[in-house]
């Protein structure tokens, strides 16, 4: 039997196999019938197909998946649909045109040759289909398939996943448009070619990715959250112990992964890759060997791993502890190790050269050691779930893990902000047993485990302590609580819908 992320993407001719039933099914049946009747509306004619991939929360195991490390998360409830249509022989054929349901979003039109330039200066919310659009396109020349001459598409979006939340609605987005385009042209691709194909298509936008957003979106399971490993892309079932459920509070901080990728979420790739070819060299390596060798933490886990046995450990971070400073770098310092300038080092890669230019120094120890140390929680918070322990102890464990983590994310890798903070001690004033940012952080959300028969209070009081002050200053509207407080089940994967 194939396995699960060689599969296609599922096609289902209802809504039931991915929204199950009682209110979820009810609004899912208003939104596509909406959809439906918009694009009619809009276009002149019915879609011909849909395709829905969800936002996620990620559980454990921030910032790592870039450095080659397992992460823990699981498909939230909102997703992004997006319905399709393959422009017919006598119609334009020559433009996609994308339309949302908001009239926050106005109709963006493209040229359908799939080698267009993505214009970064002049962002627009259409651009994240182009870059799925592109993608698919390089998808296809690589496997050397022949689906003819690129034809003019019309396309409505329908998304609830909350943006600059760290809730993943870019891939939500990507991941369904880029479904939705190959359904409408006729191929089917692998979970796994979708999830990196997916990933790797960020880039066409002026962003990176490690790629958890992607896969889960794609290989989510209802009822399970996923371990996700990569190279290659894996899914692991990971069931959630009974009593336990994970509730989502945003920061109201918005976390915009684009707009300040040059002095954050780039910054910390950056700042990865030369911790691990400083470690490499001070290992053994030659400078030029472990420049053109190394390009993650997990690269040189093992020669930092041999280090710390010869210390009496097997924790990679004793290696940092002993072979990088903890006072920050600046270039002229990594320079004299690496006998290469950084400019060289990453001139491959413009994403990084304006990290470069951005940054004043380089924390690497402390990116080193939550990396290493993140990546161990990870499997911790694994091997809990499947342990003996009873599902009370269980659910402490991994709170404690979680609590953990957001120390480690707040204090060594800097990506918290004063909102998260301050909502993250609320959480946990509160009886959350752990509570952590989720996603990239720099605002967003926080995820925080609750005990399910104290879910109800536990929102009451951060309604209370958290949220009324922001109501009152209008900040957000006070019936749309529910889009920035809830609690959240793991939720189905990716689909295409035939009606
Ligand atoms: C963003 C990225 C992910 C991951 C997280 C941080 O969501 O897209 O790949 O790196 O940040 O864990």
């Amino acid at each position: 039997m194939a396995k699960y992320e060689e599969l296609p993407i599922p096609i289902f001719s209802t809504l039931e196999p991915v929204y199950g039933e009682g209110s979820q099914l009810e609004e899912a049946k208003l939104r596509f019938d909406h959809l439906g009747a918009k694009f009619l509306q809009v276009f002149g004619h019915p879609p011909d197909v849909f395709a829905r991939s969800p936002g996620r929360v990620n559980l454990i195991g921030e910032h790592i998946d870039y450095e080659g490390y397992s992460v823990l998360p699981m498909a939230i409830r909102q997703d992004t649909i997006v319905a399709i249509r393959k422009q017919r022989v006598g119609e334009d054929q020559k433009s996609l045109r994308i339309a949302n349901v908001s009239d926050k979003y106005p109709m963006c039109t493209y040229s359908a040759d799939p080698d267009q330039e993505v214009d970064l200066k002049n962002h627009k919310w259409g651009h994240y289909f182009i870059c799925g659009y592109k993608g698919f396109y390089e998808c296809v020349k690589l496997k050397g398939l022949d689906i003819g001459e690129p034809v003019g598409l019309d396309v409505l979006v329908d998304g609830i996943v909350p943006t600059g939340s760290g809730l993943s609605s870019s891939a939500a987005f990507v991941c369904s448009s880029t479904i939705a385009i190959m359904a409408a042209l006729g191929s089917n691709f692998s979970k796994k070619e979708l999830a990196q194909l997916t990933c790797e298509c960020e880039r066409h936008i002026g962003t990176q990715s490690g790629g958890m957003d992607q896969a889960i979106s794609v290989m989510a399971k209802s009822g399970f959250a996923e371990l996700i490993d990569f190279n290659p892309i894996r899914a692991t079932d990971v069931q959630l112990p009974a009593g336990g459920t994970f509730v989502i509070a945003h920061s109201l901080a918005e976390s915009q992964k684009a707009v300040t990728a040059a002095t954050n979420y780039n910054n910390r790739v950056v700042e990865c890759r030369l911790a691990a070819i400083i470690l490499g060299i001070k290992l053994g390596m030659k400078p030029q060997e472990a420049i053109t060798k190394v390009q993650t933490l997990s690269d040189v886990e093992v020669v930092c791993v041999s280090f710390a046995n010869s210390h009496g450990s097997s924790d990679p971070v004793v290696a940092v502890k002993e072979l990088l400073k903890e006072e920050p770098y600046n270039a002229e310092d990594i320079e004299k190790i690496t006998e290469e300038k950084l400019s060289t080092v990453f001139g491959h890669s413009p994403t990084s050269l304006d990290v470069l230019k951005a940054a004043k120094h380089f924390k690497l120890y402390q990116r080193a050691s939550h990396v290493y140390s993140e990546a161990k929680r990870v499997h911790a918070f694994k091997d809990t779930v499947s342990s003996n322990l009873s599902d009370e102890d269980k659910l402490k464990k991994l709170g404690d893990l979680m609590n953990a983590s957001h120390y480690s994310c707040s204090v060594l890798y800097e990506c918290s902000c004063p909102e998260l903070e301050e909502l993250v001690k609320i959480c946990r004033e509160n009886g959350a047993l752990g509570a952590r940012l989720t996603g990239a952080g720099w605002g967003g959300c926080a995820v925080a485990l609750v005990k399910e028969n104290i879910v109800p209070q536990f929102i009451i009081n951060l309604k209370e302590s958290f949220y009324q002050s922001r109501i009152d200053k209008e900040l957000i509207g006070k019936n749309d609580l529910g889009l920035y407080l809830f609690a959240s089940k793991p939720s189905s994967g990716a689909a295409i819908f035939k009606f």
